[in-house]
């Protein structure tokens, strides 16, 4: 499909923004459902990033735009509305820009996780679930687990305070989950998953010491590269169950779109 004077734009905004990989799934996307647009990546600075939204506001043809890394929080402070996800985050993923030039923002990190347990046959609700790492992802993780309903949610994570801060806000959020702050033990729990980046570089510490992983605990990450950690891989030979990154991703795709207002999505 040409881009002609009629395509409209989207856009992913980061720093640096050149490895974003959402042109390569959105483009292929949009040429599938026959919609005329073209999404493109714009490299914009943390200093610039309000003279450019201004400016984005005012673009008719600009529909809306994905945020990654270092944009999350500055751009929600940015949207005019924000959903549930995104405020309880106080960060944005993903921004629609409405006719009347009003940015609406989304969060969709931990949605897409849970979207993607679901497509992979995994339901969360009344689990219990143990989180290793207390970052940003977790965090996205640990509310989005809370509200499909786990039955208990442990975080475990190297500096203990980190994972105390996010328990005390998992709860303050939902406070109908149990949420408790341990050691990572392997034992006793129906989902763990690895939040951390340990296990992007093969000679990573493991994240959990993993001899007491057994069915019918599942095991997942949320690494992509590489796609068979060596966590997932001793919990497989171990016999159990292993959920895999790229499913955090792929689900998450198809609700960006029907956020951005993609037509056909
Ligand atoms: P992201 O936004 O991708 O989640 P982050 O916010 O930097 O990244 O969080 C990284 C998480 O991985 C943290 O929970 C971190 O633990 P600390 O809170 O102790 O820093 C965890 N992490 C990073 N490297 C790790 C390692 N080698 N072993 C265990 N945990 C690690």
């Amino acid at each position: 499909m040409a881009v002609t004077a009629q395509t409209l734009i989207y856009g992913v905004i980061g720093d640096p923004v050149a490895q974003a990989r959402s042109p390569l799934i959105f483009n292929p996307m949009f040429e599938r459902l026959g919609h005329d647009g073209v999404m493109v990546a714009f490299h914009i600075t943390p200093g610039a990033l309000p003279r450019a939204i201004a400016g984005f506001r005012a673009i008719e043809s600009l529909k809306g735009w994905l945020v990654t890394v270092p944009h999350k929080v500055q751009m929600f402070h940015l949207c005019d509305q924000v959903g549930d996800s995104g405020t309880r985050l106080q960060a944005v993923n993903a921004v629609r820009r409405a006719a009347d030039g009003q940015l609406i923002g989304d969060n969709y990190d931990g949605l897409g996780f849970v979207a993607g347990l679901r497509g992979d046959g995994i339901e969360p609700r009344d689990l219990d679930v143990l989180m290793l790492g207390a970052g940003g992802a977790a965090r996205a993780i640990a509310f989005s687990l809370a509200e499909a309903g786990v039955r208990r949610l442990v975080i475990a994570n190297r500096t203990r305070a980190n994972a105390e801060a996010l328990a005390a806000a998992t709860r303050g959020h939902f406070p109908s989950v149990a949420v408790e702050v341990a050691d990572a033990r392997a034992a006793g729990h129906d989902l763990i998953v690895n939040t951390t980046s340990a296990g992007l570089k093969p000679d990573d510490p493991l994240p959990l010491d993993p001899t007491a992983l057994a069915p019918p605990t599942i095991v997942a990450d949320i690494i992509m590269k590489p796609e068979t950690t060596r966590l997932l891989a001793l919990a497989r030979e171990r016999g159990c169950r292993v959920h895999f990154g790229r499913h955090m991703l792929d689900s998450q795709i198809p609700l960006l779109a029907r956020h951005l207002g993609v037509p056909g999505t």
